[in-house]
């Protein structure tokens, strides 16, 4: 049964609805679904949950603009916005009160005629999760319906005992397959694509299989600073925010065995093998290097953005060096390396293979494979060749495909939130976070911040490559980083 046809409609409620998230992602994915013929109003109606005075039309009139920002293609499209219009409503309640949920259970039951699929999706601060989803129980509004899906936004707590706090709340109301922990980075093109990549070409699956792998490094930097996210920041910090997530999905996708089967239990399985047997190169000193933004005299330093401590310590920059602890990869290096306001903006994957030798003994650059997730989407392979000519000399050159520079591809590759929003009403959980994924990446992160009370916070000024020291981590092993270099704005519509 897939979530998407009319016998079984959806009724999609967001709690927070009127938040940043709402306008920014969710209705213009929604109205990119809505122009591929994927939603209507008939398999589809969006409810907005919040405490301002808005009424239906006013809501609309907000989240119009919105969807002319952000929406993917087509963003004048009157037919589109007429229909899109038809499934959105506001629904205004405080979520604190339980007694405003009986009136929010029978307006959601007016809405079809029909058996209905509830998605019930947070976007709120994780200390609300138990508080909704408790009310939702309590108020019988979840035995109203043939199904039920929760979809809730990172972060999943801010240490392992909270995320497991939270968890067990919300496990009173939903069950694990009712759960849908997003991640947009699983949801993004390159790095679904990572698993094609490896076990779709045997020149790549037998390097990995055989140890031929050198280091592999993952690069996550933005120039923008913290923006106007200062509070909830200076008590997370680059760690926390992008490796715990993001960088360690990307991560256990790039070590992990072939799952067995294509089924999201085997992929989720096969990942978190990885995490079990991760753990830091080197010292704490040695492995986890943290960095903190500072101004160059124009932009300011992180203590001075807004609604962050003058005197915090929260890191803006985090380098790890772990090891997978398993052959054939025990001795090699997994560095991970994300910060904001760096002087490239720019996500990707460099797997340095083994050092090429020649038979005359001469020694080779080694082969690189960069898979490219963002803002380029692309990849390319770094090989040896002969300089034309009269001559024996060698030259490292690119094999390089960048997939968002075709147009097409632009076209046929959806944002992030609409793969998701899709997937999930669609009940497929392949590209979302299982709660053993939540669980353990935690785990690891907690340990690193309790063993690195003594590293030392570097700083670096704004809009550069980051501090000296995560450089100097690498050359302990005779390693440098390998900086993609990036096509540019290339691929706006
Ligand atoms: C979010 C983090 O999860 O990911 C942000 O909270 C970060 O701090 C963002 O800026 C990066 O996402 P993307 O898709 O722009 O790489």
């Amino acid at each position: 049964m897939t979530g998407l046809d009319s016998n079984h409609p959806n009724v999609f409620v967001i709690f927070g609805g009127t938040g940043d998230l709402t306008y920014r992602k969710l209705l213009p994915a929604f109205y990119d679904l809505v122009l591929q013929g994927v939603f209507d109003a008939n398999n589809l109606k969006i409810v907005i949950i919040g405490r301002r005075d808005y009424n239906s039309q006013t809501f609309l009139d907000r989240a119009l603009m919105g969807i002319e920002a952000n929406a993917r293609f087509k963003k004048e499209d009157l037919e589109a916005k007429q229909k899109l219009s038809q499934m959105v409503s506001y629904y205004k309640m405080d979520y604190h009160d339980l007694a405003s949920y009986a009136g929010l259970r029978e307006y959601l039951s007016s809405l079809f005629e029909t058996a209905v699929r509830y998605q019930f999706y947070l976007a709120v601060a994780p200390s609300s999760f138990s508080i909704i989803t408790e009310k939702l129980r309590l108020s019988h509004i979840l035995e109203d319906v043939s199904a039920k899906q929760l979809l809730i936004e990172k972060p999943f707590g801010n240490d392992l005992q909270s995320a497991i706090d939270i968890n067990a709340m919300i496990l009173k109301s939903f069950k694990e397959d009712e759960i849908y922990r997003i991640d947009h980075y699983l949801a993004k093109e390159m790095i679904i694509n990572i698993m094609t990549i490896r076990f779709g070409n045997q020149v790549f699956e037998s390097l990995w299989k055989y140890g031929e792998i050198d280091n592999i490094q993952i690069t996550a930097t933005e120039t923008i600073g913290v923006e106007d996210r200062g509070s909830y920041y200076d008590h997370s910090g680059a760690l926390e925010d992008m490796v715990q997530s993001h960088l360690l999905q990307v991560l256990t996708l790039l070590m992990m065995k072939e799952p067995t089967d294509d089924s999201p239990e085997a992929i989720h399985t096969a990942q978190t093998e990885v995490l079990k047997n991760l753990e830091l190169f080197d010292t704490i000193e040695n492995s986890y290097i943290r960095g903190q933004y500072v101004s160059d005299g124009k932009v300011n330093s992180y203590r001075d953005e807004e609604r962050v401590d003058p005197q915090s310590s929260t890191e803006t920059y985090a380098a790890v060096e772990f090891r997978y602890n398993k052959e054939p990869f025990k001795d090699v290096p997994i560095y991970v390396r994300t910060g904001k306001r760096m002087d490239k903006a720019g996500t990707y994957v460099a797997v340095q293979f083994k050092p090429s030798k020649m038979y005359d003994g001469r020694e080779l650059d080694p082969n690189v494979l960069i898979i490219r997730i963002g803002p380029d989407e692309g990849i390319y392979l770094r090989v040896n060749i002969k300089k034309p000519g009269i001559t024996s000399e060698v030259q490292p050159i690119k094999m390089d495909f960048c997939q968002s520079c075709i147009l097409e591809n632009r076209y046929n590759t959806p944002q992030a939130y609409e793969r998701l929003l899709r997937m999930a009403l669609e009940q497929d959980h392949t590209l979302f976070a299982s709660w053993d994924f939540a669980n353990i990446s935690w785990e690891i992160i907690d340990a690193i911040q309790k063993r690195a009370i003594n590293n030392m916070l570097h700083e670096y000024e704004v809009f550069s490559s980051g501090p000296d020291a995560a450089d100097e981590m690498l050359e302990r092993n005779g390693h440098y980083w390998i900086n993609d270099t990036v096509y540019g704005e290339t691929f706006k519509f």
